[in-house]
């Protein structure tokens, strides 16, 4: 593969559930060059429709971002620019092809990849897993739980911990911070879930260092502490950031 030579800033783009997120990113920092844009997700949202706001925040950014690739996240397994699951999205979106459709509308290159595993890039390059050795697993709370499995730095791309059975339960349905605030739990009893959570996940990979992210690492003053794991467990250094640095440093490295 081909290392893009930019000189300029990488567009990033992070698509959730109820909001399309984007900036230019310094590739030389990790730092977002300049303020992100958030469009709301359209509603149904089908790859089609998503790709109009993607659209539009490429274009808002054009004069940023020359003609350079584009690198896009999606929460949901992604082989090859294929999406392969849809837990919190649109059903549609399985077996689309979301490299080419982008592609064609943007008409550029993109560069497309789960949400998780470019947190997890993101943080491997410049963030909490920056020079850890071994195996490093990030998991992002928020809708669903999303994972990354970094080895020595090097992602192995599309783990979804987030669906293990625990209990005999789905673990993200169960331990996301979507269900902290469907069931309105406090933090104290949403750590229990997590420490059920995280002590499965240590005993069956004994990584190195846990890595969490997601919009509530802000607050993870809240409930790490409350967790007794063998494992070190730290936030995300790029909080929310993540998905939109690691998409924009895998559009990099396509041939340019
Ligand atoms: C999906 C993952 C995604 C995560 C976070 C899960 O439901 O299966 O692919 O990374 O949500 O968006």
């Amino acid at each position: 593969m081909n290392r893009h030579h930019a000189s300029g800033p990488i567009l990033g783009i992070d698509i959730g559930g109820s909001g399309v997120k984007g900036a230019p990113v310094d590739l030389g920092t990790g730092e977002l060059a300049q303020e992100r844009l958030r469009i709301d997700t359209p509603q149904p949202a089908t790859p089609r429709a998503v790709g109009e706001v993607v659209a539009q925040i490429a274009e808002h950014f054009v004069d940023d971002i020359g003609q350079a690739p584009i690198g896009i996240t999606i929460p949901a397994v992604c082989q090859n620019g294929v999406a392969r699951s849809a837990a919190n999205i649109d059903p549609s979106w399985v077996d689309t092809d979301v490299d080419a459709l982008f592609t064609e509308r943007l008409g550029r290159p993109v560069h497309v990849v789960n949400d998780a595993d470019a947190a997890g890039v993101a943080e491997a390059g410049y963030g909490a897993a920056q020079g850890v050795g071994g195996l490093v697993v990030l998991t992002t709370l928020g809708t669903g739980i999303g994972s990354a499995l970094l080895l020595d730095g090097k992602l192995v791309p599309n783990s979804e911990l987030g669906h293990l059975e625990l209990d005999g339960r789905n673990a993200e349905t169960h331990a996301a911070q979507s269900a902290m605030e469907r069931e309105d739990l406090s933090y104290p009893q949403w750590a229990k879930r997590l420490q059920r959570y995280y002590s499965y996940v240590e005993g069956l990979l004994w990584p190195e260092l846990f890595i969490v992210g997601g919009g509530i690492s802000k607050k993870a003053d809240k409930f790490l502490p409350l967790l007794d794991l063998r494992t070190p467990i730290v936030p995300a250094k790029l909080r929310n950031f993540a998905g939109i640095v690691g998409a924009a440093c895998l559009a990099a490295e396509l041939g340019g």
